[in-house]
């Protein structure tokens, strides 16, 4: 079996693409998969992971150098009108007391980022109404005229075609939208019934209509997730070429209906990171906040299995403990400036440079 693994791993490498048969044994397989038994890796299991992240670092380093962009990203609202099973922030918790910044605060926030390096500006709230398409797409132009050197990507959520059309006139350049899984059952035991993973497509769609570089991506590991949807995941991603792939482990969150569920696997979530990479070279693929919560050198991992980009937080401290997606998120206490001298540390010591720079898909 691990045989047939390194001989896909080649190919994915050469081709870029591989059949679903081929996802499925790579992913899962006869014997009980990687995926199954996380954190009890036989040998055989752990070599097929170091040698998918060897090739993928090279393929990183080939397109990016060592190179890593960073992200500032500003979480302005954690108000959500959505009820996602997983997530803290869900519209049903009534424990999170919430917040909301004005365009003032995030400006500031922004103006900080600037000076400490960043050259993208990250915009994340839950599906908040109260900021309006006007107001977005306000903040969108000051931020543009203000910094013509920056990039702006929002992440706030489903919106119509029209809202997506009005942000991105207004200057936004990407945007990012998880498809969270690609499996529309599995997304129907993520998601209360008012929600669609059709409109989700659909929204992506347009997303990449409108010339966004668009981020999609999924949680590792979420409830109820099969080896059959990591493959959809891949065999949409391969078909869909986003430029930006988000990927985590599912952590619970204490305020949710899946308190109990257990954590996602953290070498699965690296494999996946290494596949995506020999699947889409020039992905903008980020070590995420999950990623370094399930490991204290989590992203620092995810950057040597061939991801090559990390957001760091640029939220006010006051209001950073309350955008709790999972719970035991890091960084909840510590200010941008700390947070970005970190990373660059970090980074330094795997042998890796934090650039100023917007970092687009090349
Ligand atoms: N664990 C890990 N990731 C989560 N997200 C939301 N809740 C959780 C959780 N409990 C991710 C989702 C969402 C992104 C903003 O955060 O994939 O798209
Ligand atoms: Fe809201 Fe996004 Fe959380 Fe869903 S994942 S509840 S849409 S913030
Ligand atoms: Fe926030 Fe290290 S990145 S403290």
């Amino acid at each position: 079996m691990s045989n047939e693994k390194f001989s896909l791993i080649d190919k994915l490498a050469e081709q870029h693409s591989l059949s679903r048969a081929e996802w499925t044994t790579l992913l899962g397989g006869d014997e009980a998969s990687l995926f199954e038994r996380a954190g009890k890796l036989q040998p055989e299991e752990e070599e097929v992971l170091q040698y998918a992240a060897a090739k993928a670092r090279k393929v990183a380093t080939s397109v990016y150098g060592s190179d890593v962009y960073i992200r500032g990203i500003v979480e302005f609202s954690n108000t959500c009108n959505k009820n996602c099973y997983y997530c803290g922030l869900r519209a049903g918790n009534s424990k999170l007391q919430r917040y909301r910044l004005t365009v003032e605060d995030i400006l500031e926030c922004c103006e900080d980022g600037y000076k400490y390096g960043f050259r993208t500006f990250v915009l994340q709230s839950g599906e908040d109404p109260y900021y309006t398409t006007e107001m977005i797409c306000d903040l969108v132009k000051r931020l543009k005229q203000d910094y013509p050197d920056c990039a702006v990507t929002l992440s706030l959520g489903e919106k119509s075609y029209e809202e997506y059309k009005a942000y991105r006139e207004a200057g936004a350049d990407r945007y990012l939208l998880r498809h969270e899984t690609a499996n529309e059952e599995h997304y129907g035991k993520l998601h209360p019934e008012n929600m669609s993973w059709k409109n989700r497509m659909r929204c992506l769609r347009d997303l990449k209509s409108l010339g966004y570089q668009t981020g999609c991506g999924v949680m590792i590991g979420s409830p109820n997730q099969t080896v059959e949807c990591l493959v959809d995941d891949m065999m949409f991603m391969q078909e869909f070429e986003p430029e930006m792939i988000g990927l985590g482990p599912f952590l619970p969150h204490s305020d949710t209906p899946f308190k109990e569920e257990p954590k996602g696997s953290y070498e699965m979530t690296l494999f996946l990171i290494s596949l995506c990479r020999l699947m889409l070279p020039h992905a903008l693929i980020p070590a995420t906040t999950a990623l370094g919560t399930i490991k204290p050198d989590g992203r620092e991992q995810g950057i040597l299995a061939g991801a090559n980009v990390i957001m760091p937080n640029l939220s006010p401290v006051q209001v950073r403990d309350k955008y709790m997606l999972y719970d035991n998120k890091i960084c909840t206490g510590d200010t941008s400036s700390e947070c970005r001298d970190c990373i660059e540390r970090r980074m330094e010591l795997i042998g890796y440079n934090v650039v100023i720079s917007r970092g687009d898909y090349k």
